[in-house]
């Protein structure tokens, strides 16, 4: 996303903004509201450098010492296409500190962008969320503060922080749920061309001043109750989720009657009402979010006495798909005693260097178990911790030589455009597993490959594009 255009407020708009601040009556005068940032992890960074980008000045401060350091050092601590760039570009108005006092100074709206990781149950673990509401007793947060709930929390959170900021004589201060929909490699764009900005708020004034600090980038805005955004954001993830286990499961039945779930997937997704997003066939869905939060969804809904049947079922094929592949591979190879599988890509999806929750992580499990060599090559991923037992290659072409089997396990496109006829010369067996339907089954099958996508016909020609 480095070509991004960033969105600079107009004359007009920041002074529409400076109003709206000051309608709010929570300042003294008109002013810019200054913006906070509690955790520089992956949403606080890139919502600080984005609202950099607008105009604002944001401070952004983190518990750890040394990514303080680095981000002061200009660099970034994860990898996001354009990031670095923003970062370094609006540099003048970023500021980073550990020092949540400091923070506190020099902002108005304070975006609380902290983890909310699954506990051992399913439900998300609030702990740091409620630190900072600790710390903001010990400092002194006030009037000018409306906290804005970034962090992905389960419905009724937004009213545990307002009484516990009550409980600690901070009634002043405000809060707002305004959730993220940031995916990955793409979140630059999905910041500063939202399809929506949700913000729910319990005072009106406050959810006004939030709001202003959007109105530049001219997206819809939804004003609701806290709860209400707060659910938006679960069940957002929650039907793309379901989505995806969806079409997983129309790919698998694709293939016992002879269907080509890419021609199916085009043909649903033309039909507006379903429309062709997250309908891509594959070996699951991982990443930080969809595995995380349709288990706190399901969880929250046990909690308050509902089964949600329909999650159980999304968790449930989502773990079954990521095992499919092993089943091909002994298809054609029988036993995969002292086999050499090269699996290709390892990130759970491409430009990104995250392997929370990747696909790549229960392949190479279920591969060693089995007694299988297992090596891999990521353009990104070096090393993981989880990855024990795999052979890591320097390049694409040293992992497939003398390979018994290949599995494209992330699409990306360096890997999707590899010269396979190259790559099946340096294979001891020929076999192919597409795990993410990127590749064209006739073309492979033409090369010599042994070839397999997810829910297609092996050779299947005329796919619609
Ligand atoms: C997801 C949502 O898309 C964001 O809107 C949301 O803000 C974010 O979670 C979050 O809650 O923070 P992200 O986890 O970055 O974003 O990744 P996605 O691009 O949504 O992909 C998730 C997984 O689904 C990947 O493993 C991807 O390979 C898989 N996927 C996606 C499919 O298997 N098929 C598809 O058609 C689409």
């Amino acid at each position: 996303m480095s070509d991004e255009t960033p969105i600079e407020p107009t004359d007009d708009e920041a002074v529409a903004a400076e109003e709206t601040a000051a309608a709010s009556g929570n300042g003294s005068g008109p002013r810019r509201e200054r913006v906070g940032v509690i955790g520089a992890g992956y949403v606080g960074l890139v919502t600080g450098v984005c609202l950099a980008s607008m105009g604002y000045q944001v401070t952004l401060r983190d518990i750890d010492a040394s990514k303080v350091a680095a981000l002061n050092d200009g660099i970034v601590p994860i990898y996001e296409p354009g990031l670095t760039e923003l970062m370094s570009e609006h540099s003048d108005r970023l500021t980073y500190t550990l020092s949540l006092e400091r923070m506190l100074e020099r902002s108005d709206i304070v975006f609380i962008a902290v983890d909310t990781p699954p506990t051992y149950s399913g439900d998300a673990d609030l702990s740091r969320v409620m630190s900072v509401v600790d710390e903001l007793e010990k400092v002194g947060a006030d009037s000018r503060h409306v906290l804005v709930m970034k962090s992905t929390v389960p419905v009724g959170t937004g009213e545990r922080v307002r009484a516990e900021l009550d409980a600690r004589g901070l009634n002043d201060v405000g809060y707002c749920s305004n959730p993220e929909f940031l995916k990955e490699g793409a979140a630059i764009a999905d910041f500063l061309h939202p399809d929506r900005v949700v913000i729910g708020s319990f005072e009106e004034g406050q959810g006004d001043r939030v709001a202003s600090l959007y109105a530049p980038l001219g997206a819809p805005i939804i004003r609701t109750s806290v709860p209400s955004a707060e659910m938006v954001k679960y069940a957002s993830n929650a039907f793309l989720a379901t989505k995806i286990s969806f079409i997983n499961e129309i790919a698998n039945v694709c293939e016992e009657v002879g269907a080509d779930v890419e021609v199916v997937s085009h043909g649903m997704g033309l039909d507006s009402r379903i429309g062709k997003s997250f309908l891509r066939a594959g070996i699951g869905f991982g990443g930080s979010c969809f595995p995380k939060d349709v288990s706190a969804l399901k969880q929250l809904a046990g909690n308050s006495g509902y089964h949600f049947q329909l999650l159980t079922s999304v968790i449930e094929v989502n773990e079954l798909q990521k095992r499919r592949v092993i089943g091909k591979l002994k298809k054609h190879l029988g036993g995969l005693e002292g086999k050499r599988i090269a699996l290709l890509g390892l990130a759970f999806k491409p430009e990104t260097d995250d392997m929370r929750e990747a696909s790549s992580l229960v392949l190479a499990a279920r591969l060693l178990a089995e007694g299988a060599e297992v090596v891999a090559y990521d353009p990104i991923v070096e090393v993981s911790e989880r990855l024990n037992g795999v052979g890591m290659s320097g390049s694409a072409e040293e992992a497939v030589t003398g390979a018994d089997a290949a599995v494209l396990v992330t699409e990306w496109s360096s890997l999707v455009g590899l010269d396979w006829g190259a790559v099946r010369g340096l294979m001891r067996e020929p076999v192919l597993i597409d795990g993410r339907n990127a590749l064209d089954p006739a073309e492979m099958t033409r090369l010599g490959f042994v070839f397999e996508g997810i829910g297609r016909i092996p050779a299947h020609v005329g796919v619609a594009s």
